[in-house]
């Protein structure tokens, strides 16, 4: 069978299908906002196309107090700065790698609990019995933008005194409940990196209800100027810029289509994966989901080393989102025993899911997974 090419090797014509590809706006929409800044010789410190953006997301995302940053990490140690977190800070080990390092960045000490085997998001039974007097927080992901048992986590913070930030790199436009993921908890954040379902280049934000808060961290993001020769507190570069934000405004005007695109291709996904042996990740009741990826979960780990080999063959790219668990980073000391994000981890492969991808594509992904498992 022959398909499209970029690579010949073993003598079968390869695809080449990452796990994700950047959405990019028509070429000219960017170069108009670009002549515009040349424009206004302004590229940065809060300028006229980060206001914008920054309204526009809050309209869209139907929220208040939405901060831009330079990314999603800075946005998670902002969040940690704001709320004067120290001590023991309760988090999953099921996430990218920057939802612990980030805590051990800001001197607190994570402290993990395991997670849902069908939600893949943290325990909140757990979380109750790691509760000691040092600890102050709970750091918690919505992982693949499926949200966390937000309500037993807000009972348990309330009861111990303790700040909930969440982690929602993955949940732009989730709604639950019917009101969006971003309004739970003291503070979210979110990552606009390329690889996200809306992205500004490098980008991210923090968002919360609570007005002081977001003073707090206006001038966290801005090395704490309150002026030009006054400081407020301590503060970090957080800001991002103007080309930043132009590209999260030409791509805000896409993002219906791009979500409208996503949910064909998971549906079609599903449904060709119905009668295979794996298992999908469960999305909680009640959720407005974003389709941002689509996560499968194998019998054993020999078996997604053997369909990663096979889709590799045709030149397609799975990736084990998330590899290792976290409680196994070279700078956490204790050893803990998590056996449900042990096994998630090693099971869990995202399969390609990008505004380009073409159902074929996932007909064939399918076809090679069924194959094989
Ligand atoms: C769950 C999670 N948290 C944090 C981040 C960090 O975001 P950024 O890459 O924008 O720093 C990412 C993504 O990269 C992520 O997936």
């Amino acid at each position: 069978m022959l398909y499209p090419s970029t690579e010949k090797d073993t003598g079968v014509l390869k695809k080449n299908i990452p796990v994700t590809k950047p959405f990019l706006p028509p070429k000219e929409e960017y170069l108009e906002y670009l002549s515009k800044i040349w424009d206004r010789n302004w590229l940065t410190n809060n300028g006229p196309n980060v206001k914008d953006l920054e309204k526009k997301l809050e309209k869209h995302l139907d929220i208040q107090n939405l901060l831009f940053l330079t990314n999603g990490t800075i946005a998670i140690q902002i969040a940690i700065k704001a709320l004067e977190l120290k001590g023991e800070v309760i988090t999953t080990p099921f996430s990218y790698v920057a939802t612990t390092s980030s805590l051990v960045w800001e001197n607190c000490t994570p402290v993990f609990v395991d997670i849902d085997p069908g939600t893949f998001n943290v325990n909140p039974e757990l979380i109750e019995k790691a509760i000691t007097k040092n600890t102050t927080a709970i750091l918690a992901t919505h992982v693949f933008g499926n949200p966390c048992d937000v309500e037993a986590i807000q009972d348990i913070a309330n009861r111990n005194g303790l700040k909930v930030i969440y982690d929602a790199a993955h949940c732009f436009g989730v709604n639950y409940k019917g009101m969006s993921l971003l309004e739970y908890g003291d503070i979210s954040t979110l990552s606009f990196h390329a690889t996200k379902l809306f992205h500004t280049v490098e980008g991210g934000a923090v968002v919360t209800a609570n007005k002081e808060l977001q003073a707090k961290m206006l001038y966290l993001r801005n090395f704490g100027h309150d002026g030009p020769e006054r400081f407020a507190n301590l503060g970090v570069n957080g800001k991002n810029s103007e080309f930043h934000a132009a590209m999260g405004l030409c791509n805000l005007k896409y993002i219906d289509d791009i979500k409208a695109k996503r949910k064909e291709q998971y549906q079609t996904y599903l449904e060709l994966l119905q009668d295979s042996n794996l298992k999908f990740q469960q999305i909680r009741n009640e959720t407005d989901y974003n389709f941002s990826y689509f996560p499968v979960v194998f019998e054993s780990e020999n078996i997604l080393f053997k369909v990663i080999e096979k889709l590799g063959e045709m030149g397609i790219k799975p990736r084990r989102y998330f590899y290792p668990s976290l409680a196994k980073l070279p700078y956490v000391e204790k050893n803990y025993d998590l056996p449900v994000a042990d096994k998630t981890s090693k099971s869990v492969l995202c399969l390609p899911l990008y505004h380009k991808l073409e159902l074929e594509d996932i007909e064939l992904i399918c076809r090679i997974i069924k194959q094989n498992t």
